[in-house]
C-alpha cells in the first residue's frame, strides 16, 4: 500500500472518501480498483464528495476507516453493484470484468439540484468546456453550483466548507400559450 491509499481524500490521497466536512484535495486522476473473481469496482478518488451513499448501503464493504476502504468480498456482486450505482458523483464505477455485473447506461438524462450543494446528472451526458472540448463524458456527475469547486465544473466539496447556502428552489417556468 503506497501513501496515496493510506491518506483519504481530504489529505491528498485515495485511501478513502474525504471527511464529511472537508474539500477533497485528491490529485486528478488518481484511481483504483478493487477485483474479485465477481466483480470489479473502479475508484475515481478526485470525483467523492462523501455523499456516503454507498456507505450506508453496504457499510460491510464500503468502510472508510479500513484500508483498502473498499473490500469487493464482503457482498455478492449484485450487492456491490447496487451501491456502486447509487454513487450520484460516478466516484464508484463497475469496470470491466468477464463475469461481472457492467455498467448501465440509462435512457434518460435527469439534472436534479440539492439543496445547498451540487446538481447530481444522471443519464449520459457530455460534459465540454466553452470551446466545445470534451471535458467528461460519463452517466454519474455532480456539477458545482456554489463556485468555489478547484475541481471546476465538477463539485469538490467546496460548498460545505464555504457553507453554501441555496435551498434550490427555482420558479415554475411560465404556463405555454394553449
Ligand atoms: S457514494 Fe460516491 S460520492 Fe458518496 S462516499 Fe461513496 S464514493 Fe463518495
Ligand atoms: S457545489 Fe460542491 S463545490 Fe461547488
Amino acid at each position: 500500500m503506497d501513501e496515496t491509499d493510506r491518506l483519504n481524500a481530504s489529505a491528498g490521497g485515495c485511501g478513502a472518501p474525504p471527511e464529511p466536512q472537508d474539500r477533497n484535495r485528491a490529485p486528478a486522476g488518481l484511481t483504483r480498483e478493487y477485483r474479485s473473481g465477481h466483480v470489479s469496482v473502479l475508484w475515481f478518488a478526485e470525483r467523492c464528495i462523501h455523499a456516503a451513499d454507498c456507505i450506508r448501503l453496504l457499510p460491510q464493504v464500503f468502510d472508510p476507516e479500513r484500508r483498502p476502504w473498499v473490500d469487493v468480498d464482503a457482498a455478492d456482486a449484485d450487492a456491490i453493484a447496487r451501491a456502486v450505482l447509487a454513487c450520484p458523483t460516478g466516484a464508484l464505477q463497475l469496470g470491466p470484468h468477464p463475469t461481472g455485473p457492467r455498467e448501465p447506461v440509462p435512457e434518460g438524462t435527469t439534472v436534479t439540484t440539492v439543496r445547498n450543494g451540487p446538481d447530481f446528472v444522471r443519464g449520459p451526458a457530455e460534459v465540454r468546456d466553452a470551446s466545445g472540448g470534451l471535458i467528461r463524458e460519463d452517466t454519474r456527475m455532480a456539477l458545482c453550483r456554489c463556485g468555489k469547486s478547484a475541481h471546476m465544473p465538477f463539485c469538490d466539496n467546496a460548498h460545505r466548507a464555504t457553507r453554501f447556502r441555496d435551498p434550490g428552489a427555482f420558479p415554475a417556468p411560465p404556463a405555454a400559450d394553449s
